[in-house]
């Protein structure tokens, strides 16, 4: 092995590790209202992460900032290794699909998709046949000579796909692209993007505020809470070890229960809480204040056994279809919640029925209060 060799394949290991997009740092404010505080995130080349947070916490931002169309007060952006903060936006080679799709109502489909060739010069016996590729990608080839208003809004949407995708970019950006879309139509294109992505191999950030469509579509989902990326993990790992409360109650559902910390010894804490004692790993001084938590499908009603058992009324019923939801009675004020998920509804439990919940301390969550 040659020094030069091993100094360029070490090159190319911290390039990899460092991400094909990285984020260092970036701050943005609009006036007095800080809306990027200190963001850093990386990704990784071929990657497909979801922005996810509230309405207002920054997601839009950030896009923009790494699409082009805003720059940040403070931080730096590259992509591939070169930095790209103050490049203007035709010079970064992003792709960017926003919700309202922005066709050209004028021209067809294939002139649609076919518009960032011709801006780019690139000659017409190149262009078409990538504008073909790109259509067969989104599963649109038969609507090619269509003028585009004659699509439904999810075929129109695959077209603004189609569109980012035609001029290679290094990196896609995708804002809510789906909002507009009902349900079923959402969830049929979130698996056809994700299956999409990974065809092209193309590197993407996604946002939405929708936590059931971030955990279909990503590889890893980034949680944003005013500006800042409160926890960046895989989907699982996401769901069933969020790092804190924001992220436990933005990220599915839970039976979340305050309480203080009775015994606390060997890594497990025993936690007094409004329904009983509930166990849970944690290393928490006694007397402090503190939350447990249960994802709903990790509950059963079992009234014999080891493992945690606490005692609730059942305050609603809903049927889901593939399993059913029993919402628990607890006090309205106060932020205690309690929901369980079972494959079917046991026989005899109704609104008003007290039943017990058992949980394995080994799937119960504590955070402090
Ligand atoms: N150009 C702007 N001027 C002033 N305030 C803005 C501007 N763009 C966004 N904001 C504000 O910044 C905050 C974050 O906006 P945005 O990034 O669009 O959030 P999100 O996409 O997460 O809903 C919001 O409070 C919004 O009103
Ligand atoms: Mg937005």
């Amino acid at each position: 092995m040659t020094a030069v060799g091993a100094t360029a394949r070490a090159a190319e290991a911290g390039a990899s590790q460092a991400g094909h997009l990285v984020v260092a740092g970036a701050s943005k404010r609009f006036g007095a209202a800080v809306v990027l505080d200190d963001l850093s995130i990386s990704v990784a080349k071929g990657e497909f992460v979801s922005l996810l947070g509230p309405s207002g916490c920054g997601k839009t931002t950030l896009l923009r900032c790494v699409a082009g169309l805003l720059r940040p007060d403070a931080g730096r952006i590259t992509v591939a290794g070169q930095e790209i903060t103050r490049l203007p936006a035709h010079k970064r080679n992003v792709g960017v699909v926003f919700q309202n799709y922005a066709l050209f109502p004028h021209l067809t489909v294939a002139e649609n998709v076919g518009f960032g060739l011709r801006a780019q010069g690139v000659a017409k016996n190149e262009a078409a046949p990538r504008v073909a590729e790109a259509l067969r990608l989104v599963r649109m080839t038969e609507h090619a000579e269509k003028p585009v208003t004659a699509l439904s809004g999810g075929q129109q949407q695959r077209i603004a796909v189609a569109r980012a995708l035609v001029v290679r970019p290094s990196l896609l950006l995708l804002d809510e692209p789906f909002s507009a879309l009902d349900r079923k139509l959402r969830e049929t294109m979130q698996v056809e993007l994700k299956h999409l992505l990974r065809e092209v191999g193309i590197t993407a950030i996604f946002v939405t505020h929708d936590q059931e469509e971030a955990l279909v579509v990503s590889d890893r989902i980034a949680v944003m809470n005013a500006g800042r990326i409160e926890q960046l993990a895989d989907p699982a790992t996401l769901y069933s070890r969020p790092t804190s409360l924001y992220v436990l109650d933005f990220v599915g559902q839970s039976t979340r229960l305050a309480g203080t910390v009775t015994e606390s010894a060997a890594g497990m804490v025993a936690v007094e809480t409004a329904l009983g004692l509930v166990r849970a790993p944690g290393s928490f001084a006694r007397d402090s204040r503190v939350v447990v938590a249960v994802r709903p499908e990790a509950v059963t009603l079992e009234e014999a056994g080891t493992g945690n058992r606490i005692s609730a009324r059942v305050s609603e019923i809903s049927f889901l279809g593939s399993r059913t939801q029993l919402h628990l009675d607890l006090p309205a004020e106060g932020e205690d919640r309690g929901v369980v998920e079972l494959p079917r509804l046991p026989e005899g439990v109704a609104p008003g029925s007290r039943v017990t919940l058992a949980f394995d301390p080994a799937d119960t969550m504590v955070f402090p209060a």
